[in-house]
């Protein structure tokens, strides 16, 4: 029998083991979840502090560390979660969106890992991951609910109507919150990935900076970061040029404040008008304390129950690609040996 007609007859378990991996950016990740919800282990590899000095991911870099890294991180996976390759009933990928090389590198062991298996192969969207990843945190929670994905390269409020069908509702018409965060975060030469550092530094600052205000009229649920990011750029070289002392920390923390507010605002005015009772948020800038900390305040106000995943599945891991992975593993969603790499995968 060949691959494709072992993978066509192969049977769908409720409690399958599915092994994750993940290599869209600088993480080389890879888990092993039991029916979806239960992870057996995860294990994340970071290439970050090669990428340090060029105050960004190197493509190139990121790619060569995820050759390096890729087997060790299975195998890890595989020990940690007591099981053998054997056991495996299907392995789930991230295919894309990301930068090309790295996802190359998961995306082609996972096809000759699963060829080898004889085992299904799922194509996983990352960005889809990244929603999956409240699956996680809470078993019971289901679909309907309003999501905020907040990444570095991503930024939206979407309705997540179940499992398989969502809507974008707002979204930003430029940058994204994560790569905002880092330009401001490397304008006041603070190190790369600068999400993290600006919520560090932003803990002894005042919100005492006004930021242009950028919703995007009164009933859009989109918002625009860049005229904030230059507002920003231009309030630091100003003060630079001119010898004028200012406070790191109080423009980490106003800043900090304008590009959350808003998500966290219009993520519950998309739940008001639409009349949804839970909120979720997934992407790495959904580790940030002060987000969690008003997302949490402010709908809890409201009535709105919040489920936000752990903070270490915020950012890039592979259980939320497992996650995500097996909700496509029961709608028989394979990818056969051809399935390649996309820097960009839309979200429906
Ligand atoms: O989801 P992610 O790990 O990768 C992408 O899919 O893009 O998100 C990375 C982004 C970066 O911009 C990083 O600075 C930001 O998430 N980030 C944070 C925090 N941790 C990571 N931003 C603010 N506060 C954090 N604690
Ligand atoms: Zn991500």
């Amino acid at each position: 029998m060949s691959y494709n007609d072992i993978v066509n007859a192969a049977k769908i378990k409720d409690d399958a083991i599915i092994l994750a991996i993940e290599s869209s950016c600088d993480e080389t990740a890879a888990a092993v979840l039991k029916g979806g919800r239960e992870i057996l282990s995860s294990v994340i590899m970071s290439s970050a502090t090669e990428h340090v000095r060029f105050g960004g991911v190197v493509p190139e870099i990121a790619s060569r560390a995820h050759t390096s890294a890729i087997s060790l991180t299975v195998e890890k996976a595989i020990t940690d979660a007591n099981l053998s390759l054997g056991d495996i009933d299907a392995i789930a990928v991230t295919y894309g969106s990301g930068l090309l090389g790295a996802l190359l590198v998961g995306v082609s062991y996972a096809k000759a890992l699963a060829f080898s298996l004889n085992v299904p192969l799922i194509p996983v969207s990352h960005i889809r991951g990244h929603l999956a990843a409240v699956y996680l945190v809470d078993k019971a929670i289901e679909p309907p609910f309003i999501s905020i994905l907040a990444s570095g390269g991503h930024t939206a409020i979407i309705a997540v109507k179940n499992y398989y069908e969502f809507e974008v509702l707002g979204q930003t018409l430029d940058d994204a919150v994560g790569e905002s965060l880092d330009k401001i975060a490397r304008t006041l030469n603070l190190p790369y990935p600068g999400g993290p550092n600006i919520e560090r530094i932003a803990k002894s600052g005042q919100t005492n900076i006004s930021f242009p205000k950028m919703l995007k009229g009164k009933n859009s649920l989109d918002f625009s970061y860049s005229g904030l990011k230059t507002f920003a750029i231009n309030y630091i070289h100003n003060n630079e040029q001119k010898g004028i002392e200012f406070s790191k920390e109080d423009v980490a923390a106003s800043f900090q404040s304008a590009a959350i507010d808003v998500l966290v605002d219009n993520a519950i005015k998309a739940a008001d008008k639409f009349g949804y009772s839970v909120i979720t948020a997934g992407g790495g800038v959904v580790a940030n304390g002060y987000l969690r900390e008003s997302l949490a305040l402010k709908a809890t106000r409201k009535g709105y129950k919040i489920v936000i995943p752990d903070k270490k599945f915020c950012t890039d891991n592979a259980a939320m690609i497992g996650a995500e992975g097996y909700l496509q593993y029961k709608k028989r969603n394979f990818a056969d040996l051809s399935l390649n790499a996309k820097a960009n995968v839309p979200l429906n």
